[in-house]
C-alpha cells in the first residue's frame, strides 16, 4: 500500500500485549529444553510446526486460552521471564514502538508454583533493558484472571501492596483478562475499589466476546480504559458516553479474527469508532499466537479500511495522549 512506509514510520504506543502471549513456539521448545521440562503430551506439541499450525484454528477465546496457559509451563526462572520480555521489546522496537504497556498474569504462575517475586523480577529486568538499550518507555500492568477464584487475585493484590511495587514504579497499573463470559462481571469489585483509592490506574478486558454490559460494569468498577471493547458499537448510548469521557479502547484486530469475534478485519468497527469520536489504539494482544505483531495489525487495518494520513495521525496522537506516561514523555512522542 502507498501508505506502508508512512504507517511503518509512525511512532507507535502499544497498550494491549500480554508478555506471556509473546511466547513463540520456538521459545517454548527452547525453554523446555533449557529447563528440562517435558512438553504437554497433546500431539500438537510434537514440533514447532505442528504447534504453529494449531494456532491457525482457534475456535474461541477459551480454546486459545488453553494453549496460552499450557505454553507458560516452560517459564520457571527469573531469567526466562526476562528473556521473554526482551524478545518482545526487540520486536516491538523494530516495528516502531516507542512506548509499551504490557500485561502479565502473576496468578497463573503462582498457581503452578512460581512466586510473584520471580515473575515481577524477571519481567521488570526485561523492561529496564528495553528502556536502557532501546529507549523504549515501558509500563507493567498486573492482570487478574477471571478463570481462577477471586481469592487468588486477592492474594496477588496483597503481595503487590506489601511489595510497594506500585509506589516504586515497578508495576504501574492493574487489568483483568481471561475467560470473559461466565464468571461474575464484577468479580474484582473489592480489589478495584481499594486500588482506585490508592490511585492505581485501572483497565479491563471487556466487550471482546461479552456484550456491552461487560464494558459498563468495568467502567462502573473504575476502569478508565477498556481492552478490546469492540462490542461497544452494540450500545449507542454507552458508545456516546465512552466518546464523551475520552475512554481509550485498546483494539486488537488480528486477535479478533483469530478468536472468531469477527470474520475479518473489515468487521472490526474502526470506521464507526472514528465517526463516533471514540478513542482507540491498535495492538497485537498475543502476537506469538495470533500471527502478527503491532505493525502487522496496523497494516491489516489499512488493508481493510484504507484510512487517510489525517485519520492515522488521529490514531497515533490518541495513542500517545492516552498512554500512562507523564506529559514530558508525551511531548517527546508527539
Ligand atoms: N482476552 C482475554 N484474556 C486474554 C487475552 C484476550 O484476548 N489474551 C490473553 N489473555
Ligand atoms: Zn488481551
Amino acid at each position: 500500500s502507498p501508505l506502508h512506509d508512512f504507517i511503518k514510520g509512525l511512532p507507535k504506543c502499544e497498550h494491549h500485549v500480554h508478555l506471556e502471549g509473546c511466547l513463540t513456539p520456538e521459545l517454548i521448545f527452547e525453554l523446555a529444553a533449557r529447563n528440562g521440562i517435558p512438553l504437554p503430551t497433546d500431539p500438537v506439541y510434537t514440533s514447532i510446526s505442528t504447534l504453529s499450525k494449531r494456532y491457525e484454528h482457534f475456535t474461541s477465546l477459551d480454546d486459545f486460552l488453553h494453549f496460552y496457559f499450557e505454553g507458560m509451563a516452560v517459564l520457571r526462572n527469573e531469567q526466562d521471564f526476562a528473556d521473554l520480555a526482551w524478545s518482545y521489546f526487540q520486536k516491538a522496537h523494530s516495528d516502531g514502538v516507542h512506548h509499551a504497556e504490557v500485561f502479565f498474569d502473576p496468578q497463573v504462575h503462582e498457581d503452578r508454583g512460581i512466586p510473584y517475586e520471580t515473575v515481577v523480577g524477571g519481567f521488570s529486568k526485561g523492561c529496564q533493558r528495553a528502556e536502557k538499550e532501546l529507549g523504549l518507555s515501558t509500563r507493567l500492568i498486573l492482570c487478574f484472571v477471571r478463570h481462577l477464584p477471586v481469592d487468588s487475585a486477592k492474594g496477588v493484590y496483597d503481595e503487590l501492596v506489601a511489595s510497594k511495587h506500585f509506589e516504586a514504579g515497578v508495576v504501574h497499573g492493574l487489568g483483568w483478562s481471561s475467560s470473559e463470559v461466565g464468571p461474575p462481571k464484577d468479580m474484582f469489585r473489592d480489589i478495584y475499589a481499594d486500588a482506585k483509592v490508592k490511585g492505581i490506574p485501572l483497565t479491563a478486558h471487556a466487550g471482546e466476546e461479552g456484550d456491552p454490559t461487560y464494558i459498563s460494569t468495568a467502567l462502573e468498577l473504575g476502569a478508565t480504559r477498556i481492552d478490546h471493547g469492540i462490542r461497544l458499537v452494540e450500545d449507542e448510548e454507552l458508545m456516546k458516553r465512552v466518546a464523551r469521557q475520552g475512554t481509550l479502547l485498546t483494539v486488537c484486530p488480528l486477535s479478533n479474527v483469530r478468536l472468531r469475534c469477527v470474520k475479518s478485519v473489515k468487521e472490526v468497527p474502526i470506521r464507526k469508532f472514528l465517526e463516533a469520536g471514540v478513542k482507540f489504539s491498535i495492538n497485537s494482544d498475543d502476537p506469538a499466537y495470533f500471527g502478527g505483531y503491532i505493525l502487522d495489525n496496523y497494516c491489516a487495518v489499512q488493508e481493510a479500511f484504507g484510512l487517510n494520513v489525517l485519520e492515522w495521525r488521529i490514531i497515533a496522537e490518541n495513542s500517545v495522549q492516552e498512554s500512562w506516561i507523564p506529559d514530558e514523555r508525551k511531548a517527546v512522542l508527539l
